[in-house]
């Protein structure tokens, strides 16, 4: 029983749990229906994106400097700055999009996709906190076009009515010359502004990602950090689970757009954000091409490169060549692998160095990043913690999904499709009648065991009460040691070659 040896518990988290930050590592419980629970807690961390301070009533001109508007220096940066001046910026980097040319002093709203509106404004844009609206200042006299007051929901699930009712709604007009004397700038910013929420299903890291960051990365990561965040239901909780993630889409303070009562004025504005699908980038909508990898490369950046140290390049060139690192995913209270000690030790005996990652210890993202970059594989059931694959090597390492009954198509949607955008060796291991928990709760021929598919059919319209209540919430699994074996030494020989092909390709390198 020496494969125990190489099996350890990730457990020095646990004694390092910070209970403020509690990260939304939970079960993918429910997608369509998630828990309508949002944080209430307070939590003393303000640190990384601060608040402006109480309402100044300086200059109308100069405040920027006294108000800290530091541009944040980063990679690549200097990129857009070809002709010194001052730019026409596009704020839309989507392909043929209506307002991908947008004239100067005009609003624009593109609402033509099934997930997301999205809108944006060219000239002199001021927030009015009084009505949460964005005025558009045209030049005097009679500059501006007609005044339409444009509304939206700044979230990526206008299909789902049930949250997208709980998103602030923000106005959007062409505002009245005689307007201007009452909205004289408070804080003057020399970046455009993204409207964006940090509500919506907040709870789950999947949704984070997929309804909140990828989405925010790829409507906006073309500015280069060229873009000041103004967050809806923000909470320094929000800002200090994901503040390397915010410092890396916007070199600039957020705005706490609900509290901060102070007109900001901006050169432009975006609200809302671009959806392609889960946790997907398409690259033919977007201007520069940018995809999956692009976003995975974005990630490495934030967690990877302390922002001082300049960029030297620390990470290994190529794995070595031994054991494979696989990671499981040790969930708590359902979707569970009851036989997770068994199933370890089998890892091991096929040859990987185990290590079972535990989940919802309130480890920072940065740690579970910094665990998930290192794994050559991941392993779990289907749940929100495998949004982490988006941490894996793109083009490298593997991911294998234990799909338990009733959601096999789900959870290759949800996880498999994005697992092979990445590159990532996908394996989906489909679990059986037998290895499920409802087999000792349902009689072997009942239809919820028997025919999942046909199942969920019957229900109707009420399929997904069954799917979050019996296959979601319902369920453990106890894997056939037998069967998943094949699947780990199918893994683990994929992993071989990966790694023999890439030694051999830089032995044809020269070495510089
Ligand atoms: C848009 O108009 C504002 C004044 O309202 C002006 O300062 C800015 O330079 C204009 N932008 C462009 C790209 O012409
Ligand atoms: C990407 O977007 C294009 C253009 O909208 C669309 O035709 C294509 O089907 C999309 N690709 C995927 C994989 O969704
Ligand atoms: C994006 O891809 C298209 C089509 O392959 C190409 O014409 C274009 O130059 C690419 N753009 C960038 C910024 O790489
Ligand atoms: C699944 O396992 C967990 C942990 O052992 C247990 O608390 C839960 O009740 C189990 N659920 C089912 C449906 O068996």
């Amino acid at each position: 029983m020496d494969d125990a040896a190489a099996v350890k518990t990730k457990g020095r988290w646990a004694l390092a749990v910070q209970p403020f930050l509690a990260l939304p590592v939970v079960a993918l419980c429910v997608l369509l229906y998630a828990p309508r629970i949002f944080f209430a807690a307070p939590a003393p961390y303000g640190a990384i994106v601060g608040f402006f301070g109480p309402t100044s009533t300086g200059s109308t001109s100069s405040s920027v400097a006294q108000l800290g508007l530091e541009h944040v220096g980063g990679g690549g940066d200097d990129a857009d700055r070809e002709d010194g001046g001052a730019p026409q910026q596009v704020l839309d980097n989507q392909m043929d999009s209506p307002c991908s040319s947008l004239p100067n002093h005009t609003i624009c709203c593109d609402r033509s996709d099934y997930h997301s509106d999205v809108c944006f404004m060219a000239g002199d844009v001021r927030t009015d906190a009084a009505s949460l609206s964005l005025l558009l200042f045209p030049p005097a006299p009679g500059g501006g076009t007609a005044v339409v007051e444009e509304r939206i929901r700044p979230y990526t699930r206008k299909w789902d009515g049930y949250i997208t009712k709980t998103i602030h709604e923000v106005r959007l007009r062409v505002a009245r010359p005689e307007e201007a004397a009452g909205h004289r700038c408070d804080v003057r910013h020399d970046a455009p502004v993204h409207v964006v929420t940090a509500g919506g299903y907040s709870h789950n890291l999947f949704h984070m990602f997929n309804d909140g960051f990828l989405p925010l990365w790829l409507t906006a990561q073309h500015l280069r950090r060229r873009v000041v965040l103004a967050v809806l239901s923000y909470s320094p909780r929000w800002a200090g689970s994901y503040g390397e993630i915010i410092s890396g889409l916007s070199g600039y303070h957020v705005v706490d757009l609900l509290r901060d009562k102070r007109t900001h004025c901006f050169p432009g504005a975006i609200i809302g954000t671009r959806y392609h699908d889960y946790l997907a980038v398409n690259s033919t909508r977007l201007r520069d091409n940018k995809t999956i990898v692009d976003f995975h490369r974005f990630l490495a950046e934030v967690y990877d490169e302390p922002k001082d140290s300049s960029s030297s390049s620390s990470k290994p060139e190529s794995p070595p060549l031994g054991r494979p690192r696989l990671g499981i995913v040790s969930r708590k209270g359902r979707r569970v692998i009851e036989n997770q000690a068994a199933v370890a030790r089998l890892a091991a005996s096929v040859g990987f160095d185990v290590e079972i990652m535990e989940t919802a210890t309130g480890a920072p993202l940065s740690a579970v990043y910094a665990s998930v970059s290192s794994y050559d594989a991941l392993v779990g059931v289907h749940g929100a913690d495998l949004t982490t694959l988006l941490f894996l090597r793109p083009g490298r390492a593997a991911l294998a999904q234990i799909a338990p009954l009733g959601i096999t198509l789900l959870s290759r949607n949800l996880f498999g499709v994005p697992a092979a955008r990445m590159g990532l060796h996908y394996e989906q291991y489909d679990v059986g009648a037998r290895e499920s928990s409802l087999s000792r709760r349902y009689p072997a021929d009942h239809v919820v065991v028997a025919d999942p598919a046909r199942a969920r059919r019957e229900q109707g319209g009420k399929e997904w009460e069954l799917v979050e209540h019996v296959y979601l919430r319902g369920q453990n699994v106890s894997l056939d040691l037998g069967r998943f074996r094949d699947t780990l030494a199918r893994m683990h020989s994929r992993l071989k070659e990966r790694q023999q092909s890439q030694v051999s390709s830089a032995d044809a390198l020269p070495q510089t």
